[in-house]
């Protein structure tokens, strides 16, 4: 729906040379900021996940701002929310998944008992760049047997190629703007 696609768009923020020289930062926060625009967001999930073939068992959110999104769209769906965070940060037992940054690499975790084997998880983050994030995120699932049912993101960036790269390796990937 293009009508809601420039909407949402107006709203996100582009800051340039952040966090490095030669970035241009889509921020979301203004879109959290104005009660309207942000229950705009939210409905646009919760309209596409509400339906009974893609409504998960569980909202996995990505640290940080995926837990923004997904624990609010997982109170509005009435299921259960589970948060994905980078290491060091979970107490209980977990599952860890190293991934690749611009430079360097990164290490997110689960809590081993987060999900049971045949939950049909959706996994939410803010936004979706070379895709590795959510890839850590949908293997910390799988090495627990929940299914990843789909990757949903506010925000694309297809230049980046992460958003293909899931989708080739089978995820559905779901995203409101795109910024080219
Ligand atoms: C950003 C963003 C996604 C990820 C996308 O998080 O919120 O989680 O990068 O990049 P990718 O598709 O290339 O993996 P960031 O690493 O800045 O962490 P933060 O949420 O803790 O600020
Ligand atoms: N915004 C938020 N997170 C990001 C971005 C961005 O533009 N690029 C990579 N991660």
């Amino acid at each position: 729906d293009l009508g809601i696609q420039d909407f949402l768009r107006h709203h996100i923020r582009t800051v340039p040379d952040w966090p490095a020289p030669g970035v241009q930062f889509r921020d979301i926060t203004p879109l959290l900021q104005e009660p309207q625009v942000f229950r705009v967001l939210i409905d646009a999930f919760v309209h596409r996940y509400m339906g009974r073939a893609l409504r998960p068992d569980l909202v996995a959110g990505l640290d940080a701002r995926g837990f923004i999104i997904g624990a609010v769209v997982a109170y509005a769906l009435g299921v259960g929310f589970v948060p994905i965070r980078k290491k060091g940060r979970l107490p209980f037992t977990t599952v860890a998944q190293t991934y690749e940054l611009e430079y360097g690499s990164a290490t997110m975790e689960l809590h081993t008992d987060a999900v049971q084997a045949g939950d049909r998880v959706l996994l939410i983050d803010d936004l979706i760049a070379t895709g590795g994030t959510m890839m850590a995120g949908r293997k910390l699932l799988e090495k627990l047997g929940a299914v990843v049912t789909e990757g949903a993101a506010i925000v694309d960036l297809p230049a980046l190629g992460g958003s293909q790269r899931l989708r080739d390796t089978g995820l559905p990937v779901f995203t409101l703007v795109d910024f080219k």
